[in-house]
């Protein structure tokens, strides 16, 4: 299979030497690159600026911006499978970006005007088609009502809920609890696990799907 994956945050530019961005590391999105090259599949990586070494069996392409992110979803998706929206995209950008570093004026307040950036997941709906889609929900609330809201909002066949607010799962760690809602209705809370061990069940998952929608093309002939 081709498996297009996004992951790490992206960051928006305030003025030459500051930005806007998360605290998502990438090592989720990079567990699901290594375990899919792993198992055989064709892989580009689109990633936001992290501080981790891709595999060199993969296609990476490098990204800043939610705007760069979204363009190359765009460009790969075409030729993919599958999408795993693993990144942390930045919501909002400044509305502006100052060309010169802004000063500090005898310390006045400073206010940003911030737009909302365009969501990747939905722009790239109507080139769904038979691809899965895969979403990731990072919530400080209740994981499962918002992640089941937004698996249907942004028409994914997945979405993979994790609190980010606990200590072993989330931002920056290197295990994660979550749980799975699928479009078929089925729910799976999977243990802790390593990110790696996450990556590896998440691409069986995908693997999995795929025999099904095979078989289903296969059966109605
Ligand atoms: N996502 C996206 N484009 C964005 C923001 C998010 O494609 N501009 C994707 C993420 O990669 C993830 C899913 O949408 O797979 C859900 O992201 P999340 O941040 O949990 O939710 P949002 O849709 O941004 O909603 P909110 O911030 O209100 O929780």
């Amino acid at each position: 299979m081709k498996i297009l994956v996004t992951a790490g945050p992206t960051r928006e530019a305030i003025d030459p030497v500051r930005f806007i961005s998360n605290r998502s590391s990438g090592k989720m999105g990079y567990a699901i690159a290594a375990a899919a090259a792993h198992r055989g599949h064709e892989v580009t990586l689109v990633s936001g600026p992290v501080s981790l070494q891709p595999a060199a069996n993969m296609n990476v392409v490098n990204v800043v911006t939610a705007d760069q992110m979204r363009l190359a979803v765009r460009r790969h998706i075409r030729w993919c499978d599958a999408l795993v929206m693993s990144a942390a995209v930045a919501d909002w950008r400044p509305a502006a970006t100052a060309v010169k570093k802004i000063k500090k004026r005898n310390r006045r307040a400073l206010s940003l005007k911030l737009v909302p950036t365009v969501d990747i997941l939905r722009d790239v709906r109507a080139l769904k088609g038979r691809r899965i889609y895969v979403g990731f929900a990072a919530e400080t609330g209740a994981p499962e009502k918002d992640a089941r809201r937004k698996r249907k909002e942004k028409g994914l066949d997945l979405i993979v809920a994790n609190n980010v607010s606990r200590q072993d799962s989330g931002f920056e760690t290197d295990t994660n609890r979550v749980i799975l809602l699928s479009a078929d209705g089925a729910r799976e809370a999977w243990p802790l696990m390593t990110k790696a061990r996450v990556g590896v069940r998440l691409v069986r998952w995908i693997e999995q799907q795929m025999l099904v929608r095979l078989k289903k093309v296969h059966d109605k002939r």
